[in-house]
């Protein structure tokens, strides 16, 4: 993999720091850093022990492991021989216990209907819509596509696959009818969940059509379920396609959980790499249930009590990991809110967190740059007094929007976690813990115990304090991903090759002298919009496969509120471009991606800036996407006057 510098370099002073307060402190889950430096180092030395402690201690297993770490990574396991079941650590351990009348989920849909589901209720539902998957012909390890919206039925289809044993595979609902198609395939799914539409500033947003498009290319599948959700007409193809009412109707709410092997594939979640082609990344259950579980305890400080809000998708690993498995696993109340923060007001987060009596939220840095957009008189209308700790995620948050959630959501009360991790990496691995770091706006600060990350250079050499360098992972942790579905090569290409025995991140960072993480970005070809993961090249295909256009390369470049926007450079086959063919390029990405790949500008060139041996110098372009001076080399730039034409079409 060709690895750039280009975030390596920036070098943010921040030196503001913020001690936790001290009565969260007193009260922490993990409550002073002689506690935290021990469970670190245990979990390096004896990372068998620390985990097998804790997996005995949280989970509820049918047959216990016969070893708790087998190898060392790439070709990691944990657990190995260990007999569990992800739905029954969620729903049936709690609904056997005096939790059974406490709100597992309390929904909030766009519109404004409400649903609160029991873990009662949930032990009800999973087990019937596990039963209706059965008689739909679905098996322990089959592929199942669920492509909804955010509404108790989501959660309810997967924990109702993870009860059968079945594997699924979430596409978040912004994707369009091609990539469902292509997961589809690359999933072999055997049936896809859906939903009549879903709500989205008002507007539906037409699921099940787009369903009914990409099944035409995805013939695997063999049953679509559609949940009733927006109440609009939709084609039903006779025996294929069943509405989950009527199947739900008759069902019996008796099914016994399916006991797995703890290395036993739980899901299938598609990411962006720097390829064109979007990765399976698979989790599989044990591990990634104790890594989750014990995180959201540590980081979210998680007590009996709370009512826990995250924001994300659960068509996102966030909402995997920290809407569902890892706060369930606890028996956490958890918040879930269907639509868009400003529908219909600007205030509707906060008006949530009033209405529920929130005490924990997290949200991503690109809402919170919406928020500050929006302005401090909308938080100001309600009551947030009921929120006690503030979460980051997504990508590094800047330090005037941390200093804003901190002073204006806050009200410099609430500790705030900047959490880093990833798809791959299952849960948090880099976090404040809440009771004991004093915070830094901006950084994610240190690594959750069985976590041992580097900053190396690209031979692998550690690199010391404030020198920018690659993110890696000395030592497996239990949520790590175990393979790319259907290409363990590419697996160990992509993760495992870099830096010889380590877990390559794709980040660059660098280490300041109190030993704390900063994370710059993404060193290769990934961009992170709104918190979204894109690949560069992803958008360059899709661009190449509209039939005028001869050649095109995408880059970032700095945006107010997602962070990051994408910029199209696009040669036609004609030489020329025009306001038509540019709107008819938008739509077309976001035909063959989805709403989330809109590109925010398309710039027509004659030629692109090319080194010598045909190589696109992306370096260039992405100054000029984000309007500055090139200071790098252009002496292997092979044709000078298309650097000098592209910034003259720019100031045009
Ligand atoms: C970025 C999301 C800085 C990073 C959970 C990573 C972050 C990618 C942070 C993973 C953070 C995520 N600070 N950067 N707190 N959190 N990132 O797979 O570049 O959607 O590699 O997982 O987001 O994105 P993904």
């Amino acid at each position: 993999m060709s690895i750039d510098s280009k975030n390596i370099e920036s070098s943010l002073q921040e030196t503001r720091k913020f001690a936790p307060p001290a009565d969260f402190a007193a009260n922490a889950n993990i409550s002073s850093e002689a506690q935290y430096q021990a469970m670190w180092q245990k979990a390096k030395d004896d990372p068998a022990g620390f985990w097998g402690e804790l997996a005995s201690e949280n989970l509820r297993w049918s047959k216990r492991w016969d070893s708790v770490m087998d190898q060392s990574m790439p070709e990691t396991r944990w657990f190995n021989g260990g007999k569990i079941n992800a739905c029954d650590n969620c729903v049936d351990r709690h609904a056997e216990s005096w939790r059974r009348n406490k709100a597992a989920i309390i929904w909030e849909g766009e519109p404004g209907d409400t649903r609160v589901l029991t873990y009662q209720d949930l032990h009800r539902e999973t087990s019937k819509f596990a039963n209706v998957l059965k008689r739909l012909g679905v098996r322990s390890g089959d592929r199942v596509t669920l492509y909804m919206p955010l509404i108790p039925e989501l959660a309810i289809a997967m924990l109702a696959c993870a009860r059968l044993g079945a594997t699924h595979s979430i596409i978040f609902g912004g994707f369009s009818s091609d990539a469902v198609a292509d997961r589809n395939n690359d999933a072999q799914a055997k049936v896809v969940v859906t939903a009549d539409a879903g709500w989205r500033r008002g507007k539906e947003v037409l699921l099940k059509q787009a369903v009914d498009e990409s099944l035409a290319k995805s013939p695997t599948v063999e049953k679509v379920v559609v949940v009733r959700r927006a109440g609009i007409p939709v084609h039903m193809a006779t025996d294929r396609d069943y509405w989950w009412h009527d199947l739900m109707s008759d069902v019996s709410s008796d099914c016994e959980c399916e006991p797995v092997d703890a290395e036993h594939p739980l899901f299938i979640l598609y990411t962006s790499g720097s390829t064109g082609k979007p990765k399976g990344v698979l989790h599989t259950t044990g591990g990634y249930l104790l890594g989750t579980m014990m995180s959201s305890r540590w980081v979210f400080d998680l007590k009996e009590e709370d009512t826990y809000w995250c924001t994300a998708d659960i068509g996102w690993i966030t909402g995997h990991s920290y809407v569902v498995y890892g706060p369930l696993a606890n028996g956490s109340t958890v918040v879930m809110y269907e639509g868009a923060p400003n529908w219909p007001h600007e205030g509707r987060f906060w008006e949530i967190i009033e209405k529920y009596r929130v005490s924990i939220f997290y949200t991503a840095p690109t809402a919170i740059r919406a928020f500050i957009k929006w302005g401090d008189h909308w938080p100001a209308k309600y009551d947030l007094s009921s929120l006690r700790l503030l979460g980051s995620v997504g990508e590094p948050i800047n330090p005037e929007a941390w200093m804003w959630y901190h002073k204006v959501i806050g009200a410099e009360r609430c500790p705030i976690v900047d959490t880093w991790w990833q798809t791959e990496t299952g849960a948090i691995m880099v976090s404040p813990l809440p009771g004991i770091t004093a915070t830094k706006p901006g950084s994610c600060t240190q690594p959750l115990p069985g976590v041992v990350p580097d900053i190396v250079d690209q031979q692998g050499n550690s690199l010391p304090a404030n020198q920018g360098g690659l993110l890696v992972m000395r030592q497996s942790w239990p949520s790590m991903l175990r393979t790319l579905y259907g290409d363990h090569d590419r697996f160990k290409e992509t993760y495992f090759s870099t830096i010889p025995g380590c877990y390559f991140a794709g980040d660059g960072a660098r280490r300041d002298e109190d030993g704390y993480i900063w994370v710059m970005g993404r060193v290769d070809d990934v961009l992170n919009v709104a918190g979204h993961r894109l690949s560069t090249m992803e958008v360059e295909s899709a661009l190449v496969a509209h039939p005028q256009v001869a050649e095109a390369a995408v880059v970032g470049f700095p945006h107010d509120i997602k962070g990051e926007g994408i910029c199209c450079f696009v040669t036609t086959k004609s030489g020329e471009g025009n306001e038509s063919l540019e709107r008819d390029l938008i739509q077309h990405v976001r035909k063959h991606i989805g709403a989330l790949a809109t590109p925010d500008k398309i710039k027509f060139a004659a030629a692109l800036p090319k080194t010598r041996s045909g190589k696109i110098m992306r370096r260039l372009l992405r100054d000029i996407a984000a309007g500055r001076e090139s200071a790098g080399d252009t002496t292997t730039l092979e044709d000078y006057s298309v650097l000098a034409k592209l910034r003259e079409n720019d100031e045009g």
